[in-house]
């Protein structure tokens, strides 16, 4: 069985004040029936990894290089979150797509280093509302799952993160039969490409708008193991929310 995952990621957000609310989860989940994983700033993973150590909360990148090394200023490597005590990254993240110009090929390399160093690839996808509108969403979906996705993807190295780019911090949410349809969609092109043994162990996570109000019911929906959270992830009370309506 796929355990499920809550998944936090801080983006551009937090000080080492704000490791208070990390600590708070912390031990508001001493022993909690699902995974837990915060992706904090670069800046904060290895003081988080403190935070938490003991305790059953995993810490996560939001990106990383292609690269293990060399001459690339401001970027950071698989094997320096690794280093740092990260065990994911979250990778092709739809503000990483547009705020840098990511690729597919680019989020695939980034995922080959990922996994190479040890870390599980949280890789997104996800459309715009244009694509929705226009009845495209599966097909983007499917063709950035084959560009994105490396083949040496196995359940345990790979998750994947439904976020429809419209829903992203704005408070709207597919219906949950939409959401249904495309973690179906997801779940059979993994199984059909890796086979049904790896495609029915990779995670499933959805993200957008998710809060403590609306988590249950996502979570009930077809192939949804978990989610990825943006601004609800940010206090301890609210993915304390999120987090009891999975478990
Ligand atoms: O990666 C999570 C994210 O993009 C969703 O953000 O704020 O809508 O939960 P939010």
């Amino acid at each position: 069985m796929r355990r499920k995952l809550a998944a936090g990621n801080w983006k551009m957000n937090g000080n080492a004040a704000d490791l208070s609310e990390l600590q708070a989860l912390s031990h508001m989940h001493a022993a909690p029936a699902v995974d837990i994983l915060i992706c904090p700033p670069a800046t904060l993973i290895h003081r988080a990894k403190e935070k938490v150590l003991g305790g059953n909360i995993q810490i996560g990148g939001q990106d990383c290089h292609a690269a293990n090394s060399g001459a690339h200023t401001g970027d950071i490597s698989a094997q320096m979150l690794a280093d740092a005590g990260a065990s994911a990254v979250i990778l092709g993240h739809s503000e990483r797509r547009e705020d840098h110009g990511e690729q597919n090929e680019d989020v695939r390399a980034k995922s080959i280093a990922a996994m190479n160093g040890g870390l599980k690839a949280i890789i997104c996808v996800g459309e715009s509302l244009e694509q929705r509108e226009a009845a495209n969403t599966l097909d983007i979906i499917g063709g950035q799952m084959s560009g994105s996705i490396p083949d040496q993807a196995t359940g345990e190295n790979l998750i994947v993160a439904y976020e429809p780019i419209w829903a992203i911090g704005t408070g709207k949410v597919p219906t949950l039969d939409e959401i249904g349809q495309v973690h179906d969609f997801i779940r059979a092109r993994l199984e059909r490409r890796f086979g049904e043994g790896v495609g029915r162990s990779v995670r499933l996570l959805y993200g957008g708008s998710v809060k403590p109000s609306n988590a249950a019911e996502i979570f009930a929906v077809s192939n949804v193991d978990g989610a990825l959270v943006g601004g609800a992830s940010l206090k301890a009370d609210d993915f304390s929310g999120i987090i009891q309506a999975l478990e």
